[in-house]
């Protein structure tokens, strides 16, 4: 018998190699990214075009804008990409929930919690957003009275927050806001300021970081265990009763507790600072442009004279919408994501290696001057119908696309059109002036710099409530 051998012949490698910004041997762009990486990836984008090639020390990541490449990560060839070393990163802190798991997991996860999420479950929460922002404003209403201005950064976390908890969680959080506060800081800190590739020290090492990782996991599971007693006692909190009564699909096992911590974590993170981000990008805005404002104002004042707005309304303020939508075109608080490649493939004609990892970013595809006109500026009539028409639909991405989608999405959007529309009927915003007002740090969103302090000035007539 004779044998034949097969000469085994390596896959043809697609596409070109991407352009590229020069690095530095050893650590290539690393230096680039760390100063300010917003700016380094708009120039990328500028420079090198829709994919260009980056390397970040060990790794080749591609920077990806090209509407239809994004389409084909989220979408079409998302199964060749998982959420990769780059998410490794924010596993040490949140554990295994839906934001850092692949697969089986994941997807009995998603599937568990999903219908609080569904647009008509997420209406019911109406009243636990008119009360919270009524609160805050109350107390606005006290320092607009007394000359004193107001934190947006503070409010509006502890405003989202609040939302959320009482909303999901049937939990009132208030009382654990200020030691939230530090933990959700360090949190933030830990999952990205410092790289995800600049700290490869192993999570049993007792650096700095990790003891701060494992001191904020401690106070999180302390209070997950003081909010799941809370339910048990109360039965509040829809996404709660869906997570106690969640079981594994394969085993039919309830949850463990660690796996309804990590979950929970996951929620209260991915959920509150994304929309307060949102909330304060959208509120400064406006107070950056009046012409906006009194456009919204005289819209808000047509449709609901003066009422509180409910979940309906919403639907028929478009232009409250538009100032939304423009807000999160141009500061989208999940501002860059990362995916890897798991085989070779092609993005708009550039070859991803198997195994390098992919960036999206919703900060650069969103200021690509071949999709958007005028990229930089607020311009919320840039979403009327008329002019929407014929753009590519992964131009725009704030809540990402395809399976992996913001499963709050719709909880975002309501909270956002809802409180913005309650703010501004009952007070005008002014910038304090001198407050500096820089996006992005290297943060997981697209954090101002420093606390934003507006005065608030009160129009003296009071939604009815
Ligand atoms: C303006 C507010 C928000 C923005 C801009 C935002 C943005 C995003 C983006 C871009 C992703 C996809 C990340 C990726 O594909 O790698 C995502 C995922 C996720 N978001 Fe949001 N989000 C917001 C609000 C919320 C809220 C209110 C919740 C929950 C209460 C939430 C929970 C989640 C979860 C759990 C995931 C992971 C989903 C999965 O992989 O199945 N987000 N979000």
């Amino acid at each position: 018998m004779t044998t034949t051998q097969t000469a085994v012949r390596p896959a043809p490698v697609r596409g070109r190699t991407a352009p590229g910004p020069r690095g530095i041997p050893v650590l290539g762009n690393l230096p680039q990214w760390k100063g300010d990486t917003a700016e380094f990836l708009l120039r990328a984008q500028r420079d090198h075009g829709e994919v260009s090639r980056l390397r970040l020390g060990p790794y080749t990541v591609h920077l990806v804008s090209e509407p239809d490449a994004v389409a084909r990560v989220l979408k079409d060839n998302s199964s060749n990409y998982t959420r990769g070393v780059l998410y490794e990163q924010f596993r040490t802190v949140m554990g295994d929930g839906l934001l850092t798991t692949d697969g089986d997991a994941w997807k009995a996860h998603r599937r568990a919690v999903q219908p609080v999420f569904l647009r008509k479950a997420v209406a019911s929460i109406e009243p636990i957003i008119v009360r919270a922002t009524t609160e805050m404003l109350d107390d606005w209403e006290v320092r607009a009275r007394r000359g004193e201005p107001v934190d947006l950064v503070t409010e509006t976390l502890r405003l989202t927050l609040v939302t959320l908890s009482r909303s999901l969680f049937g939990y009132d959080i208030r009382p654990a806001t200020p030691v939230l506060k530090d933990v959700v800081n360090n949190v933030i800190e830990v999952m990205f300021k410092h790289g995800s590739v600049g700290e490869m020290a192993p999570s049993w090492l007792p650096t700095r970081r990790n003891r701060t990782i494992a001191r904020d996991r401690r106070i999180f599971t302390r209070l997950v265990t003081d909010i799941r007693e809370n339910h048990a006692r109360t039965g509040e909190g829809p996404l709660m009763e869906l997570i106690e009564a969640a079981t594994d699909p394969v085993t039919g096992q309830r949850w463990t507790d660690e796996e309804i911590r990590d979950e929970m974590l996951t929620i209260y993170l991915a959920g509150h600072e994304t929309t307060a981000v949102a909330l304060l990008w959208t509120l400064v805005s406006l107070a950056q442009h009046p012409a906006v404002g009194e456009r919204m104002d005289e819209e808000l004042e047509r449709v609901l004279a003066g009422a509180v707005p409910t979940a309906a309304d919403v639907e028929r303020l478009p232009w409250t919408q538009q100032v939304v939508d423009e807000s999160l075109r141009l500061y989208p608080p999940i501002w860059i994501y990362p995916r890897d490649a798991v085989a070779d493939d092609e993005l708009a004609g550039f070859h991803i290696p198997a195994g390098s990892s992919v960036l999206l970013s919703p900060f650069v595809s969103h200021r690509n001057p071949r999709h958007w006109e005028n990229p930089e500026a607020f311009d919320p009539a840039r979403f009327d119908p008329e002019r929407s028409k014929g753009r590519h639909r992964m131009a725009y991405f704030p809540f990402g696309a395809g399976a992996r989608m913001c499963v709050g999405n719709f909880m975002a959007l309501l909270e956002l059109r809802m409180i913005v529309a309650m703010i501004h009927q009952r007070f005008k915003l002014s910038l304090v002036p001198g407050e500096f007002l820089r996006y992005g740090d290297t943060a997981i969103s697209l954090r101002p710099r420093s606390r934003v302090l507006v005065q608030p000035v009160s129009r003296d007539r009071g939604a009815r409530r």
